[in-house]
């Protein structure tokens, strides 16, 4: 019997329609459009305004997508995992509500956090599964309502984040296609340096952690970027070594939207000069957090075709980051 592999077989996104323009951001905190522009890349990012709608609503319009382009019948599917930092609430689970609203009735869902690297985490997760033969049909999708714990006075972090969502179909594979390996890292060292530092177990709500904004994010931009960039671009070198894979091999770099000039310097450490190689919507969506990797999928599928080479790369607080080689599995 031919080994099976964990494949993507359909993508699906969402994202909301209220934009927040770097222009806006002028009118709001002390900044301009060109130090956003020459210091991330970002131009705009999409913001769910809705006060009523959460981190589910972004991820059921995803998922809903996958279910519209494939007519897949939702009872079939056997596993949700919905990696995000902004949960509809800390207890109960946000991916068993997406599950039930979806009609994924046959399946279990759970939430799993790893900041900016849980849909890549969610992916290994998802391909242990079905590699293994206990589950074939699993939905993985990243999704982020980062506008909810973001403190819009605070210009270190208002101009970087959106909201946004995008879900993958993982389903087994006999022609080699799909997940090929990966490396996935995590060290606490970096937990002072991106943080909302109340509303958990160690410092639960107060008025006094309202007073004090502690449910916002907070970080420390330049040890973030520092770490970000050795970190991320170590292990997408490295992942190419490891599968003697050159910078021709190298279809698509599909990177963590966190910053164009880490991405930038990660796609240079895999030698890649051509940039028509590197993934990239950060100008349109700024950091959507666990939603970056599937937007772009979404964005640039029609790109793709069958056989080629990716290579996923994240970083995110925690710290967490990997890298990921898979093939992809169809032409659209
Ligand atoms: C946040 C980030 C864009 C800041 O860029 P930077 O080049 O490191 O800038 P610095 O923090 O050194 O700030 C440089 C100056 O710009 C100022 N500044 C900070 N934010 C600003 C803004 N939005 N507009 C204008 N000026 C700003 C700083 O106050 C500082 O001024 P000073 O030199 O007078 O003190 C960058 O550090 C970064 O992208 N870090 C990684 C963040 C990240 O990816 N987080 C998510 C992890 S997945």
């Amino acid at each position: 019997m031919s080994k099976i592999t964990a494949a993507i077989t359909a993508v699906g996104a969402y994202v909301p329609e209220d934009v927040l323009t770097n222009k806006m951001l002028e009118e709001m905190v002390d900044t301009n459009d060109e130090w956003i522009t020459s210091r991330t890349g970002i131009k705009e990012r999409r913001i769910l305004k809705d006060p009523k709608k959460g981190t589910s609503y972004l991820a059921i319009q995803a998922a809903k997508e996958i279910l519209r382009k494939t007519n897949l019948d939702p009872e079939e599917i056997d596993l949700i995992i919905m990696a995000t930092a902004t949960p509809d609430m800390p207890v109960a689970s946000t991916g068993v509500h997406v599950a039930t609203q979806i009609g994924a009735t046959n399946a279990f869902s759970y939430d799993l956090q790893a900041a900016c690297s849980g849909f890549l985490y969610g992916m290994s997760t998802a391909s242990a599964y079905i590699e293994s033969g206990r589950y074939k049909k699993v939905i993985v999708i990243g999704a982020d309502k980062m506008s909810s714990i973001i403190d819009y006075t605070d210009r270190t972090t208002c101009i970087i984040f959106g909201d946004g969502a995008g879900a993958v179909l993982m389903e087994p594979n006999t022609e080699g296609l799909g997940l090929q390996d990966e490396i996935l890292r995590s060290d606490s060292i970096g937990r002072a340096s991106l943080k909302i530092e109340a509303g958990g177990s160690l410092t639960p709500p107060t008025e006094e952690t309202v007073a004090k904004k502690l449910h916002f994010v907070r970080q420390d931009g330049k040890t973030v970027f520092k770490f970000a960039v050795s970190n991320m671009a170590g292990v997408s070198e490295k992942i190419m070594k490891r599968n003697d894979l050159t910078n021709e091999d190298v279809n698509w770099l599909v990177a963590h939207q966190a910053n164009k000039r880490i991405i930038d310097a990660t796609a240079n450490r895999m030698g890649l000069n051509d940039e028509n190689k590197v993934l990239m919507n950060i100008q349109r969506y700024g950091n959507t957090t666990s939603a970056t990797l599937p937007l772009l999928l979404s964005d640039y599928e029609k790109n793709f075709k069958k056989g080629d080479n990716l290579i996923f790369a994240s970083f995110g607080g925690g710290f967490t980051w990997g890298a990921a080689y898979l093939k992809w599995a169809y032409n659209s």
